[in-house]
C-alpha cells in the first residue's frame, strides 16, 4: 500500500481512513469540495511522514474525477488503494414530499460520483493488474429508513456497483468492497439527528450505539490492505451488531 486516495478526505470518515492509511504507510491524496477541510486532513497525513495531495474537486463531476486522478499519479505515482467515500446526506421527508432536486443531487454525488471514482481508478488499476477499492456504503445500503429516500437507494446503488465492479476484476489481483457503516459520529449524522428531531422522521437506538469515525477507518484499511487479499465483493457492517436482527 503505497499510494492512497480518500474522497471525501475532508470529513469525518474520509479524515480518520486518510491519517489511518498514513500511518499504515502510505501517500494520501484527498479529495474534498471542502479546501479547508481538505487542507487540514493533508496536515495531518504530513505530521504522520507521509506525503499529501489536496485537490478540490467534486466527485460528481466526471471530467474534474478524470483530472484529479490523473494529478495524483502525475504527482505521487500510482494508486493502489482507494477509499470511494464521498457523500452526502439529503434530507429528512416522507417520500410524497421528498423534494426532486434533493434526489438528483444525491443521485449525482453518492451514485454518479461513486461510479464515476470506480471508473477513473479502475481504468488506471486494470492495466497493471492490481490495487484495492473500498466504497463506502451503509447499512441504508441493505435496509428502509423512514424519511430517507434519496440517501437509501443511493446507498443501494453504492452496493450494486460495488458487486457489478467486483465480478468484472474478479480473477485479478484487484479488489472491490464495501463498507456498510452504522451510525457514526459526523456532520452527516449530526445533520440527520437535528432533522430528524425537527421532523420527528427517524429514531435511533441511542447514542451509545454511535460509532466513532476510526472504527470506520480501522476496517477500510483492512480491507485495502494485502491482509484482505482474498476479500472481494463483500459488503462489510461496521454497527456493532446493529443490523444483525
Ligand atoms: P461528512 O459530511 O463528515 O464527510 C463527507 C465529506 O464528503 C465532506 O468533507 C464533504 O465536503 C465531502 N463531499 C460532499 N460532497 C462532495 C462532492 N460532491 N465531492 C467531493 N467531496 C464531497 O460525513 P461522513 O459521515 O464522514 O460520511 C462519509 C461517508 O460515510 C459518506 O458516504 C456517508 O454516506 C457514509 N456513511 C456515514 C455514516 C454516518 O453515520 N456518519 C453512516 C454510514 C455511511
Amino acid at each position: 500500500m503505497t499510494v492512497a486516495l480518500v474522497t471525501g478526505g475532508g470529513g469525518g470518515i474520509g479524515r480518520a481512513t486518510a491519517v489511518a492509511l498514513a500511518a499504515a504507510g502510505a501517500d494520501v491524496a484527498i479529495l474534498d469540495l471542502d479546501a479547508g477541510l481538505g487542507d487540514e486532513t493533508a496536515a495531518l497525513v504530513e505530521t504522520a511522514g507521509r506525503r499529501a495531495l489536496f485537490l478540490r474537486t467534486d466527485v460528481s463531476d466526471g471530467a474534474q474525477m478524470g483530472e484529479a486522478v490523473d494529478q495524483v499519479e502525475r504527482l505521487l505515482g500510482p494508486i493502489t488503494a482507494f477509499a470511494n467515500n464521498a457523500g452526502i446526506e439529503g434530507v429528512v421527508a416522507p417520500l410524497h414530499l421528498y423534494p426532486d432536486d434533493v434526489f438528483d443531487r444525491l443521485l449525482q454525488v453518492n451514485a454518479k460520483g461513486v461510479f464515476l471514482g470506480l471508473k477513473h481508478v479502475l481504468a488506471r488499476m486494470i492495466p497493471r493488474g492490481e490495487g484495492a477499492i473500498v466504497n463506502t456504503a451503509s447499512t441504508s445500503a441493505v435496509r428502509g429508513r423512514a424519511g430517507l429516500a434519496g440517501y437509501v437507494a443511493t446507498k443501494h446503488a453504492v452496493l450494486g456497483l460495488t458487486r457489478v465492479a467486483a465480478l468484472d476484476v474478479a480473477g485479478t489481483a484487484i479488489r472491490v468492497n464495501a463498507v456498510l457503516p452504522g451510525p457514526v459520529e459526523t456532520r452527516m449524522i449530526r445533520s440527520l439527528d437535528e432533522q430528524a428531531g425537527r421532523s420527528g422522521g427517524i429514531r435511533r437506538a441511542g447514542a451509545a450505539a454511535y460509532g466513532q469515525p476510526e472504527d470506520v477507518a480501522g476496517v477500510i484499511c483492512f480491507l485495502l490492505s494485502d491482509q484482505a487479499r482474498h476479500v472481494n465483493g463483500a459488503a462489510w457492517t461496521v454497527d456493532a451488531g446493529s443490523t444483525v436482527a
